[in-house]
């Protein structure tokens, strides 16, 4: 496609480069469990994407899109418009195939979901091991890492990577694993910006991708939360500036602080307007102003899981009563995740 955006990349420590920016593909969670594509309309979205300039797609198994995914990029690999070389898969594992031999095996059971020989990127989604019927198992995640690096030795995957771990757990991983992970996905947007695990990761030679980039300025879970909205008067100045919208300044923002953000749309305007951020680049006093929205916020928060022994992020004294999404912390001095 003449048309399509060209995307910089960034180099994992794999050799292989990563896309920088990547479309997001988690539905949501309705009434009647996770939210399922009708009508092909994701496979469509994916392909516009492909279209006009995507080049990295992040799903997981638990989203129920790896299909809809896979087909589109076949579909565009046999129109001719990519190869598989030219697009990045990342996909991860779900918290119920935690033991090592599982591990390769859903994977494979993936690739065939997906219809592809192999992805670019397998997360481990969480460090919490969970049994079928969703109790706590007792793997450790240093056993689930292991069959993470078996799948890689296997070519299923080109890369290995975590998702939601903190930063000693991460640590952990570098230091007892025999592969290093080559990116880590969390939760970051202008409430939470994770400077320090950000920080960590890049002097590891981690790449760092950001999920739920658009924090507060959109609607989560049907609901407004407190925070900075699109309009918010600092954020706007910034985007007449530049003559962009609030939310490409927010992702620019993601860009130049070497965040890889997973914006999710399924509107074909706003897929064109969130890949529209590499011909500007923001000032550091731009990027600072954007950081002191920190406020330690997250939207997801799986606090009915803080008693197992891996769950990754600070305590809340009444989990019960809390719920899932967006809270503020207030004991910020002991929150490093
Ligand atoms: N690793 C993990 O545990 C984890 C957790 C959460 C998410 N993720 C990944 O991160 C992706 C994104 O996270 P997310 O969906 O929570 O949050 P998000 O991308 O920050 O927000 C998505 C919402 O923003 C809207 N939107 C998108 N672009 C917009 C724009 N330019 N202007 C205004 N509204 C816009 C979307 O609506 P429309 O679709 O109608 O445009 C949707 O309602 C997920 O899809 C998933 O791939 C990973």
């Amino acid at each position: 496609m003449t048309d399509a955006l060209e995307v910089p990349k960034l180099k994992l420590n794999n050799g292989k480069m990563m896309p920088a920016i990547a479309l997001g593909t988690y539905l949501g969670f309705g009434q009647n469990g996770t939210i399922k594509s009708q009508n092909k309309k994701l496979r469509n979205v994916v392909m516009r994407a492909i279209d006009i300039g995507y080049r990295h797609f992040d799903t997981a198994f638990i989203y129920e899109t790896e299909e809809e995914i896979g087909e589109a990029i076949r579909m565009k690999i046999d129109e001719g418009v990519v190869k598989r070389d030219d697009i990045f898969v990342t996909t991860k594992l779900w918290n119920t195939h935690h033991k090592r031999e599982q591990v390769p095996l859903v994977l494979k059971q993936t690739l065939d979901i997906m219809g592809l020989n192999y992805v670019d990127l397998y997360l481990m989604h969480w460090p919490i091991g969970l049994n079928e019927d969703y109790t706590f198992s007792n793997v450790d995640f240093m056993e689930t890492w292991r069959g993470m690096e078996d799948a890689q030795r296997l070519g299923l995957t080109k890369a290995i990577g975590v998702s939601n771990f903190n930063a000693e757990q991460l640590k952990r991983v570098i230091e007892e694993g025999s592969i290093k992970p080559a990116a880590i996905q969390i939760e970051i947007h202008p409430q939470i910006t994770q400077a320090d695990l950000i920080e960590y990761a890049r002097s590891e030679g981690i790449v760092v991708m950001g999920y739920s980039p658009f924090g507060s300025l959109v609607m989560r879970f049907g609901m407004q939360f407190p925070g900075p909205k699109m309009d918010d008067p600092v954020l706007v100045e910034i985007a007449r500036k530049y003559n962009k919208t609030t939310a490409q300044v927010i992702l620019r923002w993601q860009v130049d602080r070497n965040v890889v953000p997973v914006p999710k749309t399924v509107n074909y305007e706003r897929l064109k307007e969130n890949i529209d951020i590499f011909d500007f680049k923001l000032e550091q006093q731009e990027i600072d102003k954007i950081n002191q929205y920190d406020s330690h916020v997250r939207y997801t928060f799986p606090t009915f899981w803080q008693t197992h022994p891996y769950y990754p992020f600070e305590k809340v004294d009444n989990p019960l009563s809390d719920p899932f999404i967006g809270r503020k912390v207030n004991s910020f001095s002991n929150t490093k995740s």
